[in-house]
C-alpha cells in the first residue's frame, strides 16, 4: 500500500493556505487511499525565535484543528514529531549525507535568513530541510502531499535518499511530492505576490481557519485587487484577481479558475462569492473544533496512540540506517 507522510509546523495559527494547499487533500483523499501519517512537526518550530508556551499551545491547537478538519484516527496516524525520537536520530545521519552548499541553496532558508536582517540565524534554520527529510524517510514514504512551497525540500529529500542508498546500500524509499490541482499556492490577500504564510505578521491578508465569519468576509472584501475593470484570470499581470479566482475554484471544486472568471462582471460580485465560499468551507471545521476543544482527553488519547504507532514504524527503518552507515549496534 502507498505510504504517505506530511506535516504542519506550529509556528502560527493554521491558515486557509494550509487547508486548501495541503490539509483538505489529506482529509478527502490521502487518508482514504493510503497508509497515511500526519505530524505536528514541533521541532521545526524551534528553528526561529519562539515562545515555548506559544509553541505548546499551537501544537495542541493544530492537532485539534486537523481532527476537526476530518482526519480520522481510525484511518491515519496523527502524532507530534517530538514524541518520536527517531526523527532527531535520523536527522543527524542525514546531516552527514547532505552538504553545506545544498542547504544554503534552499529558497526558504534564503528568504527567512534575509528577514533576520543581520540578526543571528539559528543553525537549525539551515539544517531544517534535513530534519524534514528525516520526517519523510523514517516512514518509507512514497508520497508527500504538500503545497508548492515545499517542493524544493521534497526534491532535496529525494536526493539525500538516493545518495544514502548509493553509498550504504538500499535503505530508504525515494519519495515524491504531490500537490492539489488548484490552490497549491494561496497568496496573501494584501500582497498577492507573496504566499499566505501562517508565520507572517500581516493579519489582514491572512485568513485563519478559526477566524469568525465576519472577519473572513472583511478580509476577503478588502483584498488587494489589481487596476482594471474586467474579471480575467492572469496570474502574472493580475495576481490579486487570480488569487481570488483560485481560492473560489478550490472552495467550490471547480477545476479551472480561468473558466470562473467569465461568470463575473465586477470585482465586488466576485469578492462576495469568494467570501461566502470561504465562510461555508470553514463553517463545519470551526463547529467541530469547538466540540473538540471541550474534550482535551480525546485529543490526548489520539496523540498518544499516534506516537506509539509512529514509533513502531520508524524504529526499524532508523535502526537499519544506523547499521548501514557503520555504527556499532548496542548489545
Ligand atoms: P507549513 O507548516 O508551513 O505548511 C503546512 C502545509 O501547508 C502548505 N501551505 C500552503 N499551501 C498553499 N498555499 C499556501 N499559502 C500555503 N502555506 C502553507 C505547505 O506547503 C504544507 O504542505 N516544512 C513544512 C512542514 C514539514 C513537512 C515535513 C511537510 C516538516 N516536515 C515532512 C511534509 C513532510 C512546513 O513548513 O509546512
Amino acid at each position: 500500500m502507498t505510504r504517505i507522510f506530511s506535516g504542519v509546523k506550529p509556528t502560527g495559527h493554521l491558515t486557509l493556505g494550509n487547508y486548501i494547499g495541503a490539509v483538505r487533500k489529506w482529509v478527502e483523499e490521502d487518508q482514504h487511499r493510503a497508509d497515511a501519517l500526519f505530524g505536528i512537526v514541533d521541532l521545526h518550530a524551534l528553528t526561529v525565535e519562539h515562545d515555548p508556551a506559544r509553541v505548546r499551545r499551537l501544537s495542541r491547537q493544530a492537532a485539534t484543528l486537523l481532527l476537526a478538519a476530518g482526519l480520522d484516527p481510525e484511518r491515519c496516524v496523527l502524532f507530534v514529531q517530538s514524541h518520536v525520537d527517531e526523527h532527531a536520530r535520523l536527522s543527524y545521519l542525514l546531516e552527514c549525507t547532505a552538504t553545506d552548499g545544498e542547504m544554503r541553496r534552499m529558497i526558504q532558508y534564503k528568504e527567512k535568513a534575509a528577514r533576520e536582517r543581520g540578526g543571528s540565524v539559528r543553525l537549525s534554520l539551515l539544517t531544517y530541510p534535513v530534519l524534514m527529510a528525516a520526517d519523510i524517510l523514517a516512514y518509507e514514504t512514497d508520497e508527500v502531499p504538500v503545497g508548492d512551497d515545499q517542493a524544493q525540500h521534497v526534491e532535496l529529500t529525494r536526493d539525500l535518499a538516493v545518495r544514502f542508498n548509493q553509498r550504504y546500500g538500499h535503505t530508504f524509499t525515494v519519495p515524491k511530492a504531490t500537490h492539489p490541482v488548484v490552490g497549491a499556492r494561496v497568496m496573501n490577500l494584501q500582497d498577492p505576490t507573496s504566499k499566505m504564510g501562517k508565520s507572517d505578521d500581516s493579519g489582514p491578508g491572512i485568513v485563519y481557519l478559526l477566524d469568525e465569519p465576519d472577519v473572513v468576509r472583511r478580509k476577503v472584501m478588502r483584498a488587494v485587487t489589481d487596476s482594471g475593470q474586467d474579471v480575467v484570470f492572469d496570474r502574472e499581470g493580475r495576481p490579486g484577481l487570480a488569487n481570488l479566482l483560485e481560492v473560489l475554484a478550490a472552495c467550490t471544486g471547480a477545476a479551472d479558475p480561468a473558466e470562473l472568471a467569465g461568470d463575473y462582471a465586477s470585482y465586488g460580485a466576485l469578492k462576495r462569492d469568494v467570501a461566502d465560499a470561504v465562510v461555508e468551507l470553514l463553517r463545519p471545521l470551526r463547529e467541530r473544533h469547538a466540540e473538540l476543544v471541550a474534550d482535551p482527553a480525546y485529543v490526548d488519547g489520539v496523540l498518544r496512540a499516534g506516537a506509539e504507532r509512529a514509533r513502531g514504524m520508524a524504529r526499524p527503518v532508523v535502526d537499519r540506517a544506523y547499521r548501514a552507515v557503520g555504527l556499532l549496534p548496542a548489545v
